[in-house]
């Protein structure tokens, strides 16, 4: 099934709340456990659909297997399949991820303990989309009208038959980091695409961040100057001690990430609302790598303040809120203490980090003390393979090289059929945004060539059809 190919296809999605997209809501009741006769126990995942441009005799339908977050957030910021939906006569369905947004089996105790979170793969994800989408074939084939009806009525108890039949699945795999994981890219290679991004603005801006690290530890080493830096930087929660500052420093590694991942051409609201290139307005800054400790410390607050208060509405710096708050991805931290175990590191010379190297045994430490879990370090290459995809057929794996998730991308053609689109000037999933004036050339072309693709797909379809 094609979907599996989104796997982790993003790690955020982004932008531009634009609330012109509408769509119908419907829940379809899945088995929490698809694999095995355990547990009976099912669930409601919710997905979202608009027909307004659909042919219901033959037209496609564009799936988006959701990600980690809310579906609605990710329906909203994937302008290109409302874009492209007109031209295709599609019809657009967006699955919610197990685990995320209101999709979650067991309520508030979801993420509790293993005997609930214990469901949250990407496997029973992707048997979640398997079931909906031959759900959907069904009622679309077989009872049309029953689509518009509301869903609880519609879905109990009535699970299509096998209907793998003659179907060609294929995907646009948008910034998928599926060579992520242990032993495919090395764990440094990440945090120097955040920092090229920065250095892309300044060697200036670089340093001062390098720098930060060592003044924040300075700076807080005695009390008074925990006091000064809670005051000076506005936190919400005066810093005590030092996990404290630990937790401050994880904020601002977040804030430094996010922004490499969201550096869009023009004005945007999805981590965060920020400018248009954000770098370059954080690094306008940062520009006095020479100052030390506190005057250093008043100078990164500068930047950090684009990041958490663009808008000039934020009351004070909240460090312990996720720097990607409004995606509500606590599953994912679940997720990377299983089966996604990718490797990061950083040794603060060619990246701006505070040098971290990876310790496995302390990652499954935490693992086991937060989530009751122990990872599988080759869990996802062995379930997916990641080695080459030359098995694989009708992948799109498109690449903006700004986003440091392109630094575990499929980069190369790997035959006719599996193709890499790679965007010099995009950052995460910029082809999957809405078409704006600001887009650079190599991401409208890029959308060009996946449309391209698209159009091959559904010919390819059409004579398998003539054909059976
Ligand atoms: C879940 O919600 C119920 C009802 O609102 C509440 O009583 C309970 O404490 C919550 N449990 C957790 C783990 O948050
Ligand atoms: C956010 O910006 C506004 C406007 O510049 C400012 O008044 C406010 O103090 C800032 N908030 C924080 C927490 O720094
Ligand atoms: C993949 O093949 C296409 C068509 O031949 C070519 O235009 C493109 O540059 C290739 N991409 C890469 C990453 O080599």
């Amino acid at each position: 099934m094609g979907a599996s190919t989104f796997l982790r296809a993003c790690l955020l999605c982004l932008v531009l709340s634009c609330h012109a997209y509408k769509y119908k809501t419907y829940f379809t009741r899945q088995r929490v456990d698809h694999f095995s006769f355990a547990n009976q126990d099912t669930f409601l995942q919710r997905f979202l659909i608009n027909d307004d441009h659909w042919d219901s005799n033959g037209g496609p339908i564009f799936f988006y297997a959701g990600n980690e977050g809310d579906i609605t957030l990710f329906a909203e910021n994937t302008g290109f399949m409302w874009d492209i939906a007109a031209e295709f006569r599609a019809l657009l369905v967006f699955g919610e991820h197990r685990y995320y947004g209101v999709s979650e089996p067991y309520g508030n105790k979801s993420l509790t303990t293993p005997k609930y979170s214990g469901y949250l793969t990407s496997e029973q994800a992707l048997a979640d989309y398997v079931d909906l989408v031959s759900y959907l074939r069904f009622v679309i084939e077989e009872l049309k009208p029953v689509l518009y009806m509301s869903l609880e009525g519609l879905m109990e108890g009535c699970w299509p038959p096998g209907s793998a039949s003659s179907t060609l699945t294929s995907a646009i795999a948008a910034s998928a980091p599926v060579r992520q994981f242990t032993d495919f890219t090395p764990c440094d290679k990440f945090g120097q695409k955040v920092t090229e991004d920065f250095a892309k603005a300044s060697e200036a801006c670089v340093e001062v961040i390098r720098k930060s690290w060592a003044a924040i530890d300075a700076v807080t080493a005695k009390e008074d100057g925990m006091a000064w830096l809670s005051k000076t930087w506005n936190l919400c929660k005066p810093l005590k001690d030092k996990g404290e500052v630990e937790a401050m420093k994880g904020y601002l590694m977040d804030t430094w990430t996010n922004l490499a991942m969201v550096d869009y051409p023009y004005p945007a609201n999805f981590l965060a609302p920020l400018p248009a290139y954000p770098i370059e307005v954080v690094c306008s800054h940062l520009t006095e790598p020479g100052r030390e400790g506190k005057a250093l410390l008043e100078e990164l607050f500068e930047g950090v303040t684009v990041y958490f208060n663009y808008t000039g509405q934020s009351k004070c710096l909240d460090y312990t809120e996720e720097a990607d708050a409004r995606l509500d991805d606590r599953g994912w931290s679940f997720q990377s203490c299983t089966e996604m175990v990718m490797p990061f590191c950083y040794d603060g010379v060619k990246d701006f980090f505070e040098p971290a190297p990876w310790d496995f045994q302390e990652v499954v430490a935490n693992c086991r003390k937060t989530w009751g879990v122990t990872p599988r370090a080759y869990m996802a290459p062995l379930m997916y393979g990641g080695w080459t995809f030359n098995a694989a057929s009708n992948i799109v794996f498109s690449n903006g090289l700004l986003d440091p998730w392109s630094t575990g991308g499929v980069l190369w053609n790997v035959s006719d059929s599996v193709v890499a689109v790679i965007i010099p000037e995009g950052a995460h999933h910029l082809d999957l945004r809405s078409a704006n004036p600001a887009d650079p050339p190599s991401v409208v072309e890029a959308r060009r060539v996946e449309k391209a693709h698209i159009t091959k797909w559904i010919e390819q379809f059409k004579q398998m059809q003539g054909a059976g």
